[in-house]
């Protein structure tokens, strides 16, 4: 296998019965996925199915509000209602050329497992998803969504019963699975050549940007700025400005209820290098190297590793990774939804509310990016509920 490290973070590090069909989908990276007939058939996938490409809005209260001009990059508008079908066209499409039948998909905020679910019925494939028994209840909306589009979704009642324990259910049946299955991972983490592989899927939004935002304004951003889970919808924007110094990169990560001792989702900020689900990154854990639980109101960010180039983008100082904590992402939803008419997952709003917060980082005028990377429908059942706790 080969440039599975970013510097020192990445890598493959699985059980030996993972090694085959982890360079099966490394040689079909390589090999199929740049063919001139894939590229064409996923484009007119992501034209006419997924609804690429998605608009870049000025919010043009909120950017009077802030003395700077507020950008979204419209993900949510997209079908199933998040980034994560950029990725699960493109590794369904891919999976078939490689003469697989199935899927198999993790999911946390079911936003990943409903686009694996989309993309496997649109491609006639059969999908099976495994999410936390907590995620589950949580969003409810999402789980009858995979099952009305054909999915079979198993609850995972182990460990923390979210994204995790879900991640290592689907690694342990794509073992058993692997020659007809083909594990669509949901983000830019785990082992090589999945961090790679979803980066190259999820670039579309970046590229987009960058020449919707040339053509709009003669010049590029400012500040670009995403919230961080896994990482697919950050370094799926980031990538293509990262050899571009002028353009500021801010990724932001839960910060959960915020107080000092209880959980985050925020192990760039709060967590240390070590490794799992197959790759050595920044990760929440304790003292012993034992996985620390992870905890954020949006299902989407609740996970204590992420991507390892964004271990590597912060160490090399590329990209600034901050926190919100879950109040001010409810109130970043609650003030897009009043002043632009925008209804934001809670993930997304976690990037939104770094900004409203942090005004002063921006200068007048700039022109700042964020990627509303989902649709705050899923998340009303939590909203509400955070309504009735006041
Ligand atoms: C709308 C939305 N945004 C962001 C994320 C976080 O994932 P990632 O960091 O891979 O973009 C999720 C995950 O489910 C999501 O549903």
């Amino acid at each position: 296998m080969k440039n599975r490290y970013f510097g020192e973070f990445g890598g493959c590090f699985v059980p030996e019965l993972l090694i085959p069909p982890l360079l099966e989908v490394e040689a079909a990276m390589n090999e199929i996925l740049p063919a001139p007939d894939f590229q064409s058939e996923l484009d007119d996938l992501l034209r006419n199915y997924a609804g690429r490409p998605t608009p870049l809005t000025l919010c043009s209260t909120l950017s009077g509000e802030l003395g700077f001009n507020l950008w979204l990059k419209r993900e949510d508008l997209l079908h199933t209602g998040a980034h994560k079908i950029n990725n699960t066209l493109g590794q369904a499409l891919l999976a078939k050329r490689m003469g697989k039948t199935a899927l198999v998909a993790e999911t946390g905020a079911g936003q990943h497992g409903v686009g694996t679910s989309a993309a496997a019925a649109r491609l006639g494939m059969a999908c099976t998803v495994f999410m936390g028994a907590d995620d589950v209840e949580r969003q409810s909306a999402n789980v009858m969504r995979m099952k009305f589009l054909g999915a079979e979704v198993r609850a995972v009642e182990s460990g923390t019963r979210t994204l995790k324990d879900a991640i290592n259910e689907a690694l342990r049946y794509w073992i058993s699975n692997q020659r007809t299955t083909h594990y669509c991972f949901g983000t830019a983490a785990g082992p090589h050549p999945f961090p790679t592989l979803v980066r190259t899927l999820q670039c579309v939004i970046g590229k987009e940007t960058r020449a919707q935002f040339v053509e709009t304004k003669g010049k590029l951003p400012d500040a670009v700025v995403a919230c961080v889970g896994g990482g697919s919808n950050a370094i799926g924007i980031f990538h293509p400005f990262l050899e571009d110094l002028s353009v500021r990169l801010f990724g932001v990560e839960a910060a959960g209820i915020g107080d000092p001792g209880c959980f985050n989702s925020a192990p760039l900020n709060l967590g240390a290098p070590g490794v799992l689900h197959g790759n050595y990154t920044m990760l929440l854990q304790n003292n012993d190297g034992q996985i620390e639980p992870s905890s954020s109101i949006s299902a989407g960010l609740d996970y204590p590793g992420v991507g390892p180039e964004h271990a590597w983008l912060q160490k090399s100082g590329r990209v600034r990774y901050e926190m919100v904590k879950d109040a001010n992402v409810l109130a970043a939803f609650h003030h897009l939804c009043k002043t632009e008419g925008i209804l934001p997952a809670l993930e997304s709003s976690h990037a939104l509310a770094f900004v409203l917060n942090h005004p002063l980082h921006f200068a007048p005028g700039s022109d700042v990016v964020v990627n509303l990377s989902g649709r705050g429908d899923k998340d009303l059942g939590i909203v509400v509920k955070s309504l009735e706790g006041e």
